[in-house]
């Protein structure tokens, strides 16, 4: 089925603040705060808070958003119309309990642009929420859209069938948590989009590309695999409005040759404490101490241990730095204006370099 309308026009007419290369920031939990999402919708793009992953009654995480997205309504007036507040919420769904009691009426009440939701135990755990975000827009006028990120095509197949509205592409090449078993854009994105193209839906969802993109040329190179703009984790934590500590800014200016410096495993998380995300997923981070000493032979005990005794002194040298392939590019902390200002003149360039290629 050929497409009649322009994918790009469907972004810009959902989130008409927006400029283009339509480019969001990832809902990087304790990352993506208020003032990084605010300063990537000031400049043009979708800013994404990172909502958390505790749904509970008692859930701090959703007390947070509440208060952030109030603070946020303060901050974004000016291109914030009455009916929706211009930033996404991102939350991480292996332990959905909660989610339609809790968090559906906070973000109705501030009435965000976009949900984006990641990581369920089963793909099949999204169907109630995306129905529960679907009953109370219908009921309210509520214009929001359903975002899932996705790193198989069978995961991609799935969300279409459940009726997201932007797909989410999460090639390996991404830092932070992934998809344990699965393709780089080259390939994953092409095979999503045909997809989407051959589906019924092919002219109400829009497809964002993930993992390693860190400039105007890894833009491109997205837009022509067939997403219809780009989503940057990493780029985004080495900018001056990013609340992560100078240290994990710094590691990801220092790292080179990203596909050697950077390993995607289960260990980081073990290292940390924080193995709770299930079996299919992984992640991908700056090989640190703890990482060398494993392949060292040293037992996770050891390494808990250390990990534990640093973090009680304050001493960060075995903190985990998530981060993707692309951080031998990255070299220098900028603020968000001027990243998405380069990455749009950038992106230009790399057309006009490609054109004369062909
Ligand atoms: C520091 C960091 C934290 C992340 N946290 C989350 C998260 O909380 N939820 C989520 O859906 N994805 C998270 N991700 C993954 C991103 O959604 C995205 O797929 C990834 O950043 C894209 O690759 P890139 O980092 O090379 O740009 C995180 C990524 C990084 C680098």
């Amino acid at each position: 089925m050929a497409s009649k309308g322009l994918p790009e026009r469907l972004l810009k007419r959902w989130f008409p603040h927006t400029t283009t290369p339509f480019i969001a920031n990832a809902p990087m939990f304790g990352f993506a705060d208020c003032r990084l999402a605010g300063a990537v919708t000031t400049a043009g793009g979708l800013g994404f808070i990172g909502g958390g992953f505790d749904f509970g009654p008692e859930s701090t995480q959703l007390a947070n958003l509440d208060a952030t997205l109030t603070k946020a309504h303060a901050e974004l007036g000016s291109i914030a119309s009455i009916q929706t507040l211009p930033i996404g919420i991102g939350f991480i769904t292996f332990t959905p309990t909660g989610f339609e009691d809790h968090a559906v009426a906070i973000l109705e009440k501030h009435r965000v642009a976009a949900v984006w939701l990641s990581f369920p135990k089963s793909d099949a755990d999204h169907q109630p929420l995306i129905k529960a975000i679907h009953k109370v827009q219908s009921k309210s006028h509520w214009d929001v859209k359903i975002f899932v990120q996705v790193g198989t095509v069978q995961s991609a197949k799935v969300a279409l069938e459940q009726g997201v509205d932007v797909l989410v592409v999460q090639g390996v090449d991404a830092g932070g948590h992934q998809w344990a078993q699965g393709a780089s854009l080259m390939s994953l994105l092409p095979e999503v989009r045909d997809l989407v193209s051959k589906s019924a839906r092919v002219d109400d969802v829009a497809i964002l590309a993930a993992g390693g993109i860190v400039d105007g040329r890894g833009c491109v190179a997205a837009l022509g695999l067939g997403a219809d703009g780009i989503v940057m984790g990493t780029r985004f934590i080495a900018t001056s409005e990013c609340p992560a500590p100078l240290s994990m800014k710094e590691s990801i200016i220092a790292a080179t040759d990203g596909g050697v410096s950077t390993v995607k495993t289960t260990k980081h998380d073990v290292f940390q404490s924080t193995d709770v995300f299930p079996r299919q997923y992984d992640g991908r981070a700056i090989i640190g101490i703890s990482y060398n000493e494993f392949e060292s032979g040293a037992s996770d005990e050891g390494i808990i241990q250390r990990y534990n005794e640093a973090r009680e002194k304050g001493d960060d040298h075995r903190r985990t730095v998530w981060a993707g392939t692309g951080v031998g590019v990255i070299d220098k902390i900028v603020s968000v204006e001027e990243l998405v200002r380069s990455i749009q003149q950038e992106a230009k360039l790399a057309v006009a370099r490609a054109m004369e290629m062909i």
